[in-house]
């Protein structure tokens, strides 16, 4: 072990490290949010650890996060280098909002991208009922499994990426059409492949952008998936006519031919193609792999299950579509849609940050361009703050009156200045698809079906293990 060292004083303490590889070796990476929070109990909730040379500080629990992500949150507001990401054209400004540095690019693409997502007047349909025309497809098509054993994996996944199709592409696509179930496929193996612990450290290495074919091992999917939306946006450029637009894509020409001439503009080919990649890398996966916790907690609490149809019954009742304007009329299924946020905890450690300027964090010093570690499980589960922290119990989030309560400490979508973009849009298809899909059914364990598992398989994300389901038409 190398002696202890620290950059200065009241930089956040750290264990003792390896030559070399820091602290790498302490660290279990198929379950790196437990041992971040293990090593905290020893060495605080801001602590510091090596990965290689470079100093990384993590930080854990709701005062402490709060802190950082919403009372310091411009300082703690950037990104740290993702370099093995420069094969695929994310350098300099050109890195959409996901990976991008915080400064004038990220906000120029944010501000577009969210203003273009809550105005989405574009096109016919509001967003509302594109999401709610998408459930009632999800419903059909759990329907035609006449009530026998099924995986709803395939089928929800569907449902959610034909959301995100529609806004950027103006159109949704059949559950069985080939070149769209390929996109899908595209999406899930490219998060895969990036996610590990193997091209994550890597990627934090400044030469590895250098080393040849080391990039294309973990990127091929995603090298496919840029070349795919790189196709439908040509095909865009050749039937766009800007008076009138018809969906994303539409929208972000228009901003392009608006900064023509204008030198190194941020909206540009480059980030047009990195937007729309990171929209479906980002808002896919996420809300696909919430809504399936959502039906494995139903059949695991089948009262839960049987109170939030009777709320549906008693509010929507059995034929008239869910829409955004029940929320406020439904505390209890509101409670219960938060609850498997919470529980199931879908991205324990957030996307990494970086310092944008010296900071104080609890008293611990954190200098510009330190790499920042959110461990939001350590918030979702923080026992100071939840009554049952490792229960599924919507209680957490209803008053003795059974009315809806906010609790702060709810950061499935993070806070602060880097706050899921998403996070509106994912609200309203978590509520129309979960209401619309115990308004019609009623979800049963298949018989022989073996135990069904809480623990999750961790691949970036945290998602369930396989399940079978039936639907029972109501
Ligand atoms: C970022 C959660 C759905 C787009 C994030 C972050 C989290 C998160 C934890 C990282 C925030 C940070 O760095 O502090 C979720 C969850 C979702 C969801 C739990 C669904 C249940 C979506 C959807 C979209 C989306 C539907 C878009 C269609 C983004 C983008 C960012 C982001 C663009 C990067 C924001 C930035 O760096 O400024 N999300 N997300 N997310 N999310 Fe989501």
């Amino acid at each position: 072990f190398m002696k202890r060292r620290k950059p200065c004083t009241d930089f956040p303490p750290s264990p003792p490290s390896w030559p070399f590889v820091g602290n790498l070796l302490q660290m279990d990476f198929r379950d790196l949010h437990n041992s971040f929070k293990q090593l905290s109990k020893q060495y605080g909730d801001v602590m510091s650890l090596r990965v290689f040379w470079k100093p990384t500080v993590v930080l854990n629990g709701f005062e402490v996060i709060k802190e950082a992500l919403i009372q310091k949150s411009e300082d703690t507001a950037d990104r740290p280098p993702f370099n093995l990401y420069e094969i695929l054209g994310f350098v300099g400004n050109n890195k959409a909002v996901v990976l991008a540095n915080y400064g004038q690019s990220w906000k120029d693409l944010r501000r577009f991208t969210l203003s273009t997502l809550r105005d989405f007047g574009m096109g016919k349909k509001s967003l509302e009922e594109r999401v709610r025309d998408e459930a009632g497809y999800l419903c059909d098509a759990f329907q035609s499994e006449q009530g026998g054993p099924f995986d709803p994996h395939v089928l929800i996944n569907t449902a959610v990426s034909n959301v995100i199709c529609s806004i950027i592409f103006g159109e949704r696509f059949e559950y069985d059409d080939h070149k769209f179930l390929k996109l899908l496929c595209l999406i899930e193996e490219s998060i895969k492949a990036e996610s590990g612990p193997v091209p994550q450290i890597i990627s934090s290495l400044p030469w590895s952008s250098k080393v040849p074919g080391l990039a294309r091992l973990f990127f091929q999917p995603r090298i496919h998936m840029l070349q795919y939306l790189q196709e439908i946006i040509n095909e865009h450029k050749q039937t766009w006519d800007s008076g009138h637009t018809r969906d994303f894509i539409d929208a972000f020409m228009l901003e392009m031919k608006k900064a023509k001439g204008v030198k190194d503009s941020n909206f540009n080919d480059q980030n047009l193609l990195l937007t729309t990649a990171d929209l479906f890398s980002a808002g896919s996966e996420t809300t696909t792999t919430t809504l399936r916790w959502g039906l494995l907690f139903m059949l695991l609490y089948p009262d839960v299950q049987r109170k939030v149809q009777e709320e549906i019954d008693q509010v929507i009742g059995r034929t008239r579509k869910p829409t955004m304007g029940d929320v406020l009329q439904m505390p209890y299924t509101n409670a219960v849609i938060h609850e498997i946020q919470r529980y199931a905890d879908i991205i324990p450690l957030s996307v990494p940050h970086m310092a944008y300027r010296d900071t104080h964090i609890k008293g611990f010093f954190i200098p510009k361009g330190t790499v920042i570690m959110t461990n939001l499980s350590s918030v979702l589960k923080d026992e100071k703050v939840w009554e049952k922290p490792f229960q599924f119990y919507p209680e957490h989030f209803l008053d003795r009156d059974g009315k809806f309560v906010k609790r702060e400490a709810f950061m499935a979508f993070s806070a602060g200045r880097r706050v899921c973009l998403g996070e509106q849009l994912a609200r309203m298809e978590l509520f129309l698809f979960f209401t619309s899909l115990l308004q019609r059914f009623s979800f049963q364990i298949p018989d022989g079906e073996p135990c069904l598992r809480e623990d999750p398989v961790f691949v970036f994300l945290q998602v369930p293990h396989d399940y079978k389901i039936c639907a029972k038409v109501r």
